[in-house]
């Protein structure tokens, strides 16, 4: 239970309670730390190997590949792409840093772009766009943001009329579906991440590459760990990003229970849908798309004008919320020297100043979702 009762009627209710999920798998997870630290392996190995099969299982790719940490899961996406100096790769404005900080890492540039207000992710009209005035364009990141997955038949079109590779990147969309067909296997390559606050987290940081292609799973095997297929012998410039045996050893405790995990999200969302839905309120909710076959809820995001007003009312009421995400990468500090204006993307910057994630985990009961809802309803 994640609620807490403070002794005066006041409920608490955290946007993220982990102790639902892991303390009852505890015993279980236990004996799966104690199992690597016997086994004295604790990179990559076999329990790494089978967390890759189990993955590509589940998410019905052919190939996934373990690594360090979504970010470098991009990086490593990037670099399998053939990405570098002098490159340009388009990104929505509007996503969490890793998205562009990947495309800078390995010296390329990001070309901003706008965002559907209604998924939050990126427009496909602004892509189609934007090759026109962007040749050195590479490759395209779509990003399945909050749990939905982007448009990605016109962005897999756009792309492929001029030869980019597309990189999904899935960090908070484990589980998603485009059209009845699963995420993670619909570009080139695509990411995922397993920070604790994702769907599937691990305790600590994670990540994962997947790819349909058999030649760019050897190839990202390879750029992990320096550029090795043999040890020692570097047949390319890779670098350190193996994924630790205690981390693969957890995530496969906790794969058996995210569809379990998931439902809930799902069913937590539906709850807030129905009660603000029908309350009328000047808010805007999430709607998944027709092509969002299958949202997984890895935040519930609401847009209002009255953003800061409303989350400084919900934080008295002892309901945790968060701003995902307040500033559009377009407009960080880092990329000022790309010059893009304030104004150059409005869905984006109108975004930052509306959003407010509410409490969507699979810790919730229904008086946890009927309480935020109640408080919500108050302030208007
Ligand atoms: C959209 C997106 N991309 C990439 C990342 C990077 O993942 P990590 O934190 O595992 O490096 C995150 C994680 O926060 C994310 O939300």
């Amino acid at each position: 239970m994640t609620t807490t009762n403070t002794g005066q009627g006041t409920r608490k209710v955290p946007l993220l309670d982990l102790r639902p999920q892991n303390e009852p798998l505890q015993a279980e997870i236990e004996a799966a730390i104690g199992a690597v630290m016997r086994s004295q392996h604790y990179i990559l190995g076999a329990d790494a190997k089978a967390f890759e099969q189990d993955m590509a299982a589940w998410l019905g790719v052919p190939h996934a590949i373990g690594c360090a940490n979504g970010s470098d899961a991009l990086v490593l996406a990037l670099m399998a792409a053939g990405v570098g100096p002098g490159d340009e790769v388009a990104v929505p404005s509007f996503t969490f840093f890793a998205t562009a900080g990947a495309v800078s890492r390995v010296g390329a540039t990001p070309v901003f772009l706008d965002i559907d207000p209604l998924t939050f992710n990126l427009d496909p009209a602004a892509l189609d766009e934007a090759a026109g005035r962007h040749p050195r364009l590479k490759a395209v990141i779509p990003v399945h943001l909050f749990g939905g997955a982007a448009d990605m038949d016109p962005i897999l079109a756009t792309a492929a009329r001029h030869g980019w590779s597309v990189i999904e990147d899935g960090a908070q969309s484990v589980g998603a579906a485009y059209k009845g067909k699963p995420c993670f296997g619909l570009g080139h390559m695509a990411t995922l991440s397993f920070f604790p606050s994702k769907n599937l987290g691990a305790f600590g940081d994670a990540g994962m590459v997947t790819t349909t292609s058999n030649e760019l799973a050897v190839l990202l095997a390879a750029l992990r760990v320096h550029g090795c297929r043999e040890k020692y012998k570097h047949e390319w410039i890779g670098f350190n990003s193996r994924m630790d045996t205690l981390q693969a050893a957890i995530l496969r405790v906790k794969l058996r229970h995210l569809a379990e995990w998931t439902s809930a999200r799902q069913r937590n969302a539906a709850r807030y849908q129905e009660i603000l839905g029908a309350a009328g309120l000047p808010i805007t909710l999430p709607q998944p798309a027709p092509w969002q076959t299958n949202h997984v809820w890895n935040q519930f995001v609401i847009r209002s004008p009255r953003r800061d007003e409303l989350k400084a009312h919900l934080t008295a009421a002892g309901i945790g919320t968060e701003i995902y995400y307040p500033i559009s990468l377009h407009r960080q500090p880092c990329y000022l020297p790309l010059g893009y204006a304030e104004g150059s993307l409005p869905e984006s910057e109108r975004t930052c100043r509306e959003v407010l994630a509410l409490p969507v985990h699979s810790g919730l009961n229904e008086g946890d979702i009927e309480y935020v809802a109640g408080a919500i309803r108050s302030f208007f």
